[in-house]
């Protein structure tokens, strides 16, 4: 007994003694952010005003970690000059404590975002047939001339003919931003691309030191150069994929001013954004003068004084910056929307009437119509043996790996000279076209399963290849089943436009409602973002694959990240004509003047199901005029019910009974009188007070209000229902969205 006693008190100390000693190697400190709200800086703000606050980011965590030199040592930003905060590298119990601090706003883990990976103009009625009309909002508002477009990404290949300074006058006066090439004298900037910054410290936090490749603000990637020039590309005439989609590209803003802000880097666990270099990113961006900011990158979602983009976004509108974010790829499924935030744009994706249309033809008389951009075509016109890729599997791999064409699941001597059917789903599907041609096969066909449906993209596939729907897909294993020798045949493909219906939402786009806040409608507007052509890096093939050595200037792009900087480039155009609107009702403009029908002329539909509702597309970009929502008040002052917050839609999320919801819009045309109409929700009725507003001149507000009832019969409780008011002068049609859900 007194043996074991003493041994288990030995053993206790023992362990007591190891604790102390390996406690400040395996006490594990994490990156975080401590927000602590804004700055007040006056007009004459000097760097040694930047640099007190830094002295009271050191003395604030000094108190917290009892040294000043543990202090400087843990933290590698001080937000200076909009956002309030820092980011430091700290034990959980310290985060904890800073977190009880008064002054602090939020303390939360500095995390990694996700990227959310040219005829298009002419889709949006800015252009027809390549030629720019008299009466389009390009001319009437100087292509964005001088407006100064941000964008947090990748970088950007200077190097591109997007970011060419011909015909750009002198970079205007109030830039106060800069070109960071100091350690890469090869990245330059110019009176097209203003200025380039890179923030690495948040990811350098998590992954370890890095070395001089991460010095520069370069484009290694593509995503950043092809969504900067979406925005404000300079034109460049000749623009392809591989002779795909020949044209002259350019922004939506084309004589924007643009500046690169690179906050992301080689991903790591799948994320490659991190929170930390977000933060200071936008607190650069709001420093150095820029009018819009776009952000094609987003995380799951948090309330937002913990969302680092929501927080940097608050800051930027606030200045009068409007930020433009995606809406992320995470659909079909609902409540998968990021970038939630009132204050934000949050933009969807839908297709445009562009097709890059590659036929594949059975040997049974079928043909099927799919979509690709491989350079190569096959040898010669004549049936080759078809098989899907789960009868080319490999010994040691299941025939529900082989059939997705994933790495090392395919058997060369089984793939050898066919071609393959790979399923959509799980790896990338340029990796599919490239494990099938490792193979041997000569040809892909990537048939779409159930959840993405409709949507087919046209993608660079290293070998001959299409995409194909899901029900051409049943079609096409079925025709292999029913005979001993399928042949098949897969067209070069070809530039198809004016196709139809379009738009119609992608798949892949997320959808409502919000988790954070259901009373407010996201995403709040789509634009194209399926098979995008514009600038790319040249540091990397057009898949963005080890395997890939081509190179192009132009590359073919999917995802919300490309429909964001669709609508920056249009919030660009605004800013030019209006320079005094706020973000607030530059938003309400492009909401409530968006166009809710395809080019059939009937409303706007789904990849997945048949009639896309608010929650999918909210609106449609479109010629804006009219009159717009008043700014929302972002007072935290007054309490107010979310569902009152003065928003371009309108949302009720938990209808018990009946309630009356107020806005208030101010008129930015001209003297009219302008009437409700409302289409109802289902088992909905709604009445409009008052429902006839006269206006007397620009800058004229009036409030009404809204009441909504639910009847006995009608929609169940717990779905959904969808309807729209729109007020009209006759000429002018200005539309809210109506969303309610029974109680
Ligand atoms: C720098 O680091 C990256 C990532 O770790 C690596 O891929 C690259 O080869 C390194 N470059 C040099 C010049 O050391
Ligand atoms: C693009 O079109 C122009 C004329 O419109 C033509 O001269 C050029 O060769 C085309 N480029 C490609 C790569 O097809
Ligand atoms: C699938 O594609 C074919 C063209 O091959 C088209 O006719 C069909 O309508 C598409 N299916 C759906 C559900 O859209
Ligand atoms: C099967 O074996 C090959 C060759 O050893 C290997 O490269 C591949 O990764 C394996 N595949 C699976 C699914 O384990
Ligand atoms: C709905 O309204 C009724 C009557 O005003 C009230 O009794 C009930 O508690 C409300 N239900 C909820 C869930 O708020």
């Amino acid at each position: 007994m007194k043996a074991s006693t003493t041994r288990a008190s030995t053993l206790c100390l023992l362990s007591l003694v190891l604790t102390l000693l390996l406690r400040p190697t395996f006490a594990t400190k994490k990156s975080y952010v401590v927000y602590l709200g804004a700055h007040s800086h006056g007009e004459q703000v000097t760097s040694s005003d930047y640099d007190r606050v830094t002295e009271s980011h050191y003395e604030f965590l000094e108190s917290f970690l009892g040294s000043p030199d543990k202090a400087k040592e843990a933290i590698f930003y001080s937000y200076t000059r909009h956002i309030n905060g820092f980011a430091a590298t700290l034990e959980d119990e310290e985060a904890l404590k800073i977190s009880k601090d008064p002054k602090v706003v939020s303390v939360f883990l500095n995390q990694g975002r996700k990227l959310h990976t040219t005829r298009s103009w002419d889709f949006l009625g800015l252009e027809q047939n390549g030629k720019i009309r008299a009466s389009s909002i390009w001319k009437k508002a100087r292509f964005g001339e001088d407006t100064i477009i941000g964008n947090l990404d990748t970088g950007v290949w200077p190097d591109s003919k997007s970011f060419s300074d011909e015909d750009m006058g002198p970079i205007p006066s109030k830039w106060r931003g800069t070109c960071q090439n100091y350690l890469d004298p090869s990245f330059h900037c110019n009176r097209k691309l203003i200025g380039a910054r890179y923030f690495n410290k948040g990811y350098a936090a998590v992954v370890g030191s890095l070395n001089s490749t991460f010095d520069s603000p370069r484009d290694t990637e593509g995503h950043g150069s092809h969504t900067l020039s979406t925005a404000g590309g300079n034109f460049v005439p000749q623009a392809s994929v591989f002779g795909f989609g020949n044209g002259t590209a350019k922004g939506g803003s084309p004589r924007a001013r643009v500046a690169a802000y690179k906050v992301c880097w080689p991903p790591v666990n799948g994320n490659e954004c991190f929170d930390a270099d977000i933060l200071a990113a936008f607190d650069m961006a709001i420093h150095d003068g820029v009018d819009v900011l776009s952000v094609s990158l987003g995380g799951d979602p948090v309330p937002f004084y913990d969302d680092s983009i929501a927080i940097g976004s608050f800051h930027a509108v606030m200045d009068g910056i409007a930020v433009v974010c995606s809406a992320g790829n995470s659909g079909p499924g609902a409540a998968t929307v990021s970038n939630v935030a009132p204050w934000q744009i949050t933009v969807g994706a839908s297709t445009i009437d562009r097709q890059f249309a590659s036929y594949v033809d059975l040997g049974n008389k079928m043909h099927f119509r799919g979509e690709s951009l491989s350079a190569k075509s096959l040898p010669k016109k004549k049936g080759f043996k078809i098989i899907s890729a789960a009868n080319a599997k490999a010994a040691n791999a299941s025939a529900e790996e082989a059939i997705l064409c994933k790495p090392g699941t395919l058997d060369p001597q089984k793939a050898k000279g066919k071609i393959l059917v790979c399923l959509r789903g799980d790896n990338a599907r340029v990796d599919k076209g490239e494990q099938a041609a490792l193979a041997g096969a000569v040809g892909m066909v990537l048939a779409n399963n159930e959840v993405s449906g409709n949507e087919i993209l046209a993608d660079p596939h290293v070998l001959p290849a299409s995409h194909i729907n899901y029900t051409d897909g049943l079609a096409l294993f079925s025709y292999i089943k029913s005979t001993r020798y399928p042949v098949a045949y897969i067209t070069k493909a070809t530039t198809q436009l004016g196709t139809k219906p379009a738009p119609f939402m992608a798949a892949f786009s997320s959808k409502g409602p919000s988790t954070i806040t259901p009373e407010i409608l996201k995403p709040d507007i789509t634009a194209p973002g399926v098979s995008i052509i514009a600038a790319y890096t040249e540091a990397q093939g057009p898949t963005n694959q080890d395997f890939d050595a081509r190179r192009v200037l132009f590359n073919s792009v999917s995802g919300t990240s490309m429909s964001c900087p669709h609508i920056s480039g249009v919030v660009g155009l605004l800013k030019t004509l209006h320079p005094n609107w706020s973000p607030a009702a530059i938003k309400s403009a492009i909401m409530t003047t968006a166009r809710t029908r395809d080019n059939t002329l009937k409303p706007l539909t789904d990849a997945t199901i048949p009639r896309a509702k608010p929650y999918a597309r909210s609106a449609f970009t479109n010629e804006l005029e009219g009159y717009t929502i008043t700014d929302i008040g972002y007072s935290n002052a007054v309490p107010i019910r979310l569902i009152d917050v003065n928003y371009p839609s309108i949302t009720v999320p938990n209808l018990n009974g009946s309630v009356t919801v107020t806005r208030k819009v101010k008129n930015v045309g001209l003297q009219g009188t302008y009437k409700a109409r409302v289409r109802s929700p289902l088992g909905i009725s709604v009445r409009v007070k008052p429902d006839v507003l006269k206006f007397e001149g620009v800058g004229e507000e009036k409030s009404f209000r809204v009441s909504l009832e639910a009847r006995k019969y009608g929609a169940a409780g717990g779905e959904y229902v969808f309807g729209l008011l729109t007020w009209s002068d006759g000429r002018h049609y200005v539309r809210s969205p109506i969303v309610v859900k029974k109680l």
